[in-house]
């Protein structure tokens, strides 16, 4: 009896890495990677994070030698997470990371580009984003953007090239726009934590800037981040964030939600940023500690979902290996 043969219809062009790399229709670039860098007031010495490895609380002082690590790999652009020695209930002291941000682009100018988060949770005791109310059940959007607003000046003042709220608040994208642009600050970019869901996924993080929520009456930060339930609330508020002076909009966690990244590129067209979270680099990193996928492609495989669902900017804490990751890549 003759063999049966199926004729090859799409593995023809599976077949070989050539066909393969002249197939592709994302491209990835480590011009287009941000890198979160986290600095703590009062260290001597850069500490590790639990969960993620190769990433470190810097001190201070040896903040700048990592920038420089960095652009040697071919990363020029950062996302600086200020946490202070001391937590406040209110009357927060901005000094530390506005020193690091003057300290910074001293040193390196316009050779980098300096993002600053923008949020209050690693400056209040309760590690919440914003004020809250005398019984610590309610975070007040009216009594947190001024303080905000009164930060991102102090932050532009000091050389910040962008500002990105992550407080989540009503309100804040406007104002601080205003803000900026009254003081002269008016080329200052706004990247906007736009589409930023309540998730279990910042963990490391929250670990790692002593910031997660601590009110005996409000563990949790849904009253103010999306639910994951609700995806027409992040393009709504990242469509108004945008009304309101967004430069780039970013979706975050960004794995999980790359319907949310592709509804958003349809309904908009600023860049859009996809910050791959604490609790998701840490996921790949704990997988391959224990050799059960290869990192570097792994880390890859991400990003090319993100690409693929319509983000340009893409924040990675293994940013640094991007260049290198993305010029040994074998498709
Ligand atoms: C601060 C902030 C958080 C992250 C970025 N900015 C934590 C949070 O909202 O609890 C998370 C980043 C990460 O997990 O990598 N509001
Ligand atoms: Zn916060």
């Amino acid at each position: 009896m003759e063999k049966e043969t199926y004729p090859l219809t799409h593995r023809r062009i599976r077949a070989q890495s050539h066909t393969r790399e002249l197939s592709a229709e994302v491209h990835l670039s480590h011009r287009q990677f941000i890198l979160p860098l986290f600095a703590e007031e009062g260290m001597t010495a850069n500490r590790s994070i639990n969960g993620l490895p190769g990433v470190e609380v810097y001190a201070e002082s040896l903040l700048r030698a990592a920038i420089e690590e960095a652009m040697n790999k071919g990363i020029n652009k950062f996302l600086l997470f200020p946490i202070p020695a001391a937590k406040r209930e209110g009357n927060f002291d901005f000094s530390f990371a506005a020193r690091l941000v003057q300290v910074v682009k001293q040193r390196f100018g316009d050779a980098i580009w300096l993002a600053v988060d923008l949020c209050l949770c690693s400056y209040t005791t309760h590690g919440h984003c914003g004020v809250l109310n005398t019984h610590e059940d309610r975070l007040l959007n009216h009594e947190t953007v001024p303080v905000l607003v009164r930060y991102a000046l102090e932050l532009a003042d000091a050389g910040a090239d962008c500002i990105a709220p992550s407080d989540m608040m009503d309100g804040r994208i406007g104002a601080i726009r205003k803000a900026l642009n009254k003081d002269g600050f008016d080329e200052v970019v706004i990247m906007s934590y736009a589409a930023k869901f309540s998730s279990q996924w910042y963990g490391p993080f929250r670990d790692a800037c002593h910031s997660a929520p601590q009110a005996a009456a409000l563990m949790h930060r849904k009253s103010y981040q999306i639910s994951p339930f609700h995806p027409g609330d992040a393009i709504a508020s990242s469509l108004r964030d945008e009304a309101e002076g967004a430069d780039i909009l970013m979706v975050k966690p960004a794995g999980l939600y790359t319907d949310v990244i592709a509804s958003l590129r349809a309904a908009s067209r600023k860049p859009i940023a996809a910050y791959h979270v604490s609790g998701e680099y840490a996921a790949i990193e704990a997988l391959a500690a224990q050799g059960l996928l290869e990192r570097a492609a792994a880390h890859i495989e991400v990003w090319a979902a993100l690409r693929r669902s319509g983000a340009g900017i893409i924040i990675s804490y293994a940013a640094i290996h991007a260049q290198h990751w993305i010029a040994v890549m074998e498709m």
